[in-house]
């Protein structure tokens, strides 16, 4: 058995744990939507932010790295950002599909492929925006570092992409295995803020640096209760 056969194993146990089935948007992802690429203005409107031509609108594309069942490529969907999806679990994707075509969204259950975030099945320069949240800390560094490589690889020059990573004041960087709860088995990253600026390189420019800290009423941190949220422009 591969090292990616395993790692699918494990999340596939994961999605059975159903810990992961998510449903609705993080909002972090919602605003970087707002912010950055498409407003929502109304019912039906939408104000576009990128600074594109129409043709690029009209063939605009955005891709969710580490998808899981997809609740941000419905998203993606309702912001008429033509959105793909890959995750390295099969069980994710399955269950994704099934919902997708719940929402009689059969295009977008067909646009979401089992895959890893080291060989994404894309050409080069592909994609206008990339999402990939709680994705690239779920797994060892090296596999982070290598799809991030895959990541800039499909987004063309100038596009935006959306990150996060768990911090941990008392870990700085580091990788560990989940020993319990529904994630079992699988490997958290931790990150620091030159970790991330190092693992992003010089591909790209932060345009924004974002951490989120959750703590108990005594202000003690919580587990994974820390994140930065970042969205980088692809420079080259
Ligand atoms: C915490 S879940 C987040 C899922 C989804 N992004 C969301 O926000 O609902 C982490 C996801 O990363 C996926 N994943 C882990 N390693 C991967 C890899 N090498 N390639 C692609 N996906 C991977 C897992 O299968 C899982 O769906």
């Amino acid at each position: 058995m591969n090292l990616n056969s395993m790692r699918q194993d494990m999340w596939n146990e994961a999605y059975g744990r159903r810990g992961n089935i998510v449903f609705y948007p993080n909002e972090e992802i919602v605003r970087f939507l707002n912010r950055y690429v498409r407003k929502r203005t109304g019912i039906s409107d939408f104000m576009d932010i990128m600074p594109l031509e129409a043709s690029e609108w009209r063939n605009f594309a955005s891709l969710d790295i580490g998808c899981g069942i997809g609740r941000h490529i419905k998203l993606l969907d309702e912001f008429g950002l033509n959105p793909h999806g890959i995750d390295l679990s099969s069980e994710a994707i399955a269950e994704g599909r099934k919902w997708m075509g719940v929402l009689d969204k059969q295009e977008l259950a067909d646009r979401m492929l089992v895959a890893s975030v080291t060989d994404l099945p894309y050409e080069d320069d592909f994609f206008n925006i990339c999402v990939s949240h709680s994705v690239l800390d779920c797994m060892p560094r090296d596999t982070a570092r290598k799809g991030l490589q895959e990541a800039f690889r499909v987004l063309k020059k100038n596009g935006l992409m959306y990150l996060d990573f768990y911090m941990d004041d008392t870990k700085g960087d580091m990788d560990e295995e989940v020993l319990s709860g529904f994630d079992k088995g699988t490997v958290k990253s931790y990150f620091t803020v030159p970790g991330i600026k190092e693992l992003i390189g010089g591909r790209g420019s932060i345009c924004e640096l974002k951490i989120i800290r959750a703590t108990d009423a005594d202000g003690n941190a919580i587990e994974y209760g820390c994140r930065a949220h970042v969205i980088v422009r692809k420079n080259v």
